[in-house]
């Protein structure tokens, strides 16, 4: 055997020999950089005879490959090794259970809103959206409320150009407007979204909300159709018959307007959540005004509506106990996780 082959057969024996990962990183070192007998090797080629440098290089080469392989090999059986010691040691146990992957989960008006959606469209409501910036004309000159109208006051709005012609919607009213505009009568149909108010934040007054907007065309429909319809629809949200009475409200768009109150669903003695009246102010709504049936294009000769107006963020809280309305787009994790 040539010096050359029992210089590398010693190699080899060493590395298959190795403790461990530290003393076989040693040995490569040696071997394979820069001062190693392979670098020495290749580095001695130029001061070589000419006939023995191909014999050389083609040796160095293969001496390089052969330390790789086996040192390979020992590293994969270190690793095997300790796999096999961590799963047979004391510390492991093969019972416990893996690591869970996170979930999320639907925003409570989110889940409110399907719901509704799905409670709707059960009697026969047709789900519309419509634009969060929107034209004056739908938010108000179509709903009766002309530009120098005094009602313009009730709403902080956001205006979007200098002439005041675009607007962030303060209100899914206009939706009203547009839902008559896309479909013919009679129908039903409820628009669910965010609107926008420039107002002071406070914990029951958010710059952006979520309400839903119902509007019913039909013939003939009177206030009875009205309350019929709103019975339902707590009945829906509350999973039992809520006793409601009705106010005189005033909205330029409906006439008769009301603000619907339920019976308060948490107490029988008043809470904080009715303010010990024991009733909770939850829906205005009236009959839809024969201007807006005209702004819609629709005869308000032939056609009746009655239209409401649910606030959505405030249903939420009422559902879920939820004490600040902030809460709702904070994007608060802490807030969030727990409708998980
Ligand atoms: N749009 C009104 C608001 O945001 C609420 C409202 C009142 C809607 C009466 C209606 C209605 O549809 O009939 O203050």
């Amino acid at each position: 055997m040539s010096d050359r082959q029992a210089e590398l057969d010693a190699l080899l024996v060493r590395i298959a020999a190795a403790p461990d990962a530290e003393a076989l990183r040693a040995i490569e070192r040696e071997t394979l950089e820069k001062e190693g007998v392979v670098a020495r090797l290749l580095a001695s080629i130029p001061t070589l005879p000419p006939q023995e440098r191909k014999a050389t290089g083609q040796w160095a080469n293969q001496m390089k490959r052969a330390v790789e392989e086996a040192a390979s090999a020992r590293r994969s059986a270190f690793e095997a090794a300790a796999l096999d010691a961590e799963r047979s040691g004391a510390g492991f146990d093969a019972t416990i259970p893996g690591k869970r992957p996170e979930r999320g989960s639907l925003h409570p008006v989110t889940r409110v809103t399907r719901e509704l959606e799905d409670l709707f469209t059960s009697m026969g409501y047709v789900v519309l959206d419509g634009p969060e910036v929107e034209l004056d004309w739908y938010n108000f000159e179509a709903l009766n409320i002309p530009r120098d109208h005094p009602a313009r006051d009730m709403q902080d709005t956001f205006r979007c150009d200098p002439e005041g012609n675009v607007v962030l919607r303060t209100h899914t009213s206009p939706g009203q407007v547009r839902a008559m505009e896309r479909m013919k009568p009679p129908f039903r149909a409820i628009v669910p979204g965010k609107v926008f108010r420039q107002e002071t934040t406070d914990a029951s007054h958010e710059h952006t909300f979520h309400q839903m907007e119902g509007l019913v065309v039909g013939r003939d429909l009177s206030v009875g159709h009205l309350i019929g319809a709103m019975k339902t629809l707590l009945r829906g949200v509350f999973g039992r018959e809520i006793e409601v009475r009705l106010r005189p409200g005033y909205f330029p768009f409906v006439e008769p307007g009301f603000e619907l109150d339920a019976r308060c669903p948490f107490c029988t003695e008043g809470c904080s959540v009715c303010k010990r009246s024991r009733w909770i102010e939850l829906l205005p709504c009236g009959m839809v005004h024969p201007n807006v049936l005209r702004s819609g294009g629709i005869d308000p000769e032939v056609w009746s509506g009655f239209a409401f107006g649910l606030g959505l963020s405030r249903l939420v809280m009422l559902r879920y106990g939820i004490d600040d309305v902030r809460h709702l787009l904070s994007g608060d994790l802490r807030f969030l996780e727990q409708f998980a």
